[in-house]
């Protein structure tokens, strides 16, 4: 039997879902701390991505499965990329932000990829060329010059580009135009630009299956995806600036002077 690589991705992605959603709020999940203290995987990220690595192994036994729980990471250019849960502390602490993220890259560039947010239902998905949807709908992004821009971002957990985050929401308080929101789930911010929610996203540190999927999803939407110094994003070089593209010459030059 031929499958489907995106429809393959969405039906995977709801079956961990409702996992994840069957351990929240719940105490019968074992939380560790991977390497620091503040980043934590549970038993639902790894039963997760076991789903996910199981399923998408045997459809397409040819194409190389990247999970972030895994022990060794190779880089690839060619591979699925998994979040099992993208926003495992606030999953531990209840607070309703977090995914299961998959993106299909071949050529080291994206085909396809799917973001599920399994408390509301919220499943984004792109095919390369072919737009991005929410729940079905075609998603644009919106310009809404007008009105207030929301932008938002996350620390991370490399502690050494905290100081550098601060000085760009300093220097973007001085235009008075942004306001701000930090959700702790990349991947929805990610899809939240592309759904119009939020009009900006940046991050300085995150990891190849935290972007792999969003990065097309917005993109596909209209959205402007770059690395942080403006270059063409590259799914290796641990950073994103995806935005509405009227917004794109207002903060670019604020987070490439930031040192
Ligand atoms: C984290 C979230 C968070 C981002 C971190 C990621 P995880 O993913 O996406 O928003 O700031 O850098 O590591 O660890 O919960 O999968
Ligand atoms: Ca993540
Ligand atoms: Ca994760």
């Amino acid at each position: 039997m031929k499958y489907d690589i995106l429809e393959s991705l969405i039906s995977v992605s709801l079956k961990a879902g409702s996992l994840i959603r069957h351990y929240y709020g719940g105490k019968d999940f074992k939380v560790s701390e991977k390497k620091d203290n503040h980043d934590l995987v549970t038993t639902a990220d790894l039963e997760s991505q076991e789903i996910i690595i199981n399923e998408l192994s045997s459809r397409f036994p040819d194409i190389p499965v990247i999970g972030e729980e895994d022990q060794h990471i190779i880089k690839r250019e060619h591979a699925f990329f998994i979040d099992p849960l993208d926003g495992t502390l606030n999953f531990v602490k209840q607070l309703p932000f977090f995914t299961v993220s998959i993106g299909y890259w071949k050529d080291n560039q994206p085909v396809c990829g799917v973001v599920f947010d399994p408390l509301r239902q919220d499943l984004f998905y792109a095919r390369v060329g072919m737009g991005s949807y929410h729940n079905g709908k075609k998603l644009f992004i919106r310009e809404d010059d007008n009105k207030s821009q929301l932008l938002a971002s996350d620390w991370g957990h490399d502690s050494s580009h905290f100081k550098k985050n601060i000085l760009v929401i300093q220097q973007l308080l001085k235009k008075n135009s942004y306001l701000f929101r930090f959700m702790g789930c990349a991947s929805l911010a990610i899809c939240y630009v592309g759904a119009g929610i939020l009009n900006g996203y940046w991050h300085f540190s995150l990891l190849p299956w935290d972007m792999a999927a969003g990065v097309l999803i917005a993109r596909e939407a209209g959205a402007s995806v770059t690395l942080l110094n403006g270059e063409p994003f590259d799914l290796w070089q641990k950073d994103i600036l995806a935005v509405a593209p009227h917004l794109k010459d207002k903060l670019l030059p604020v987070l490439t002077n930031i040192k």
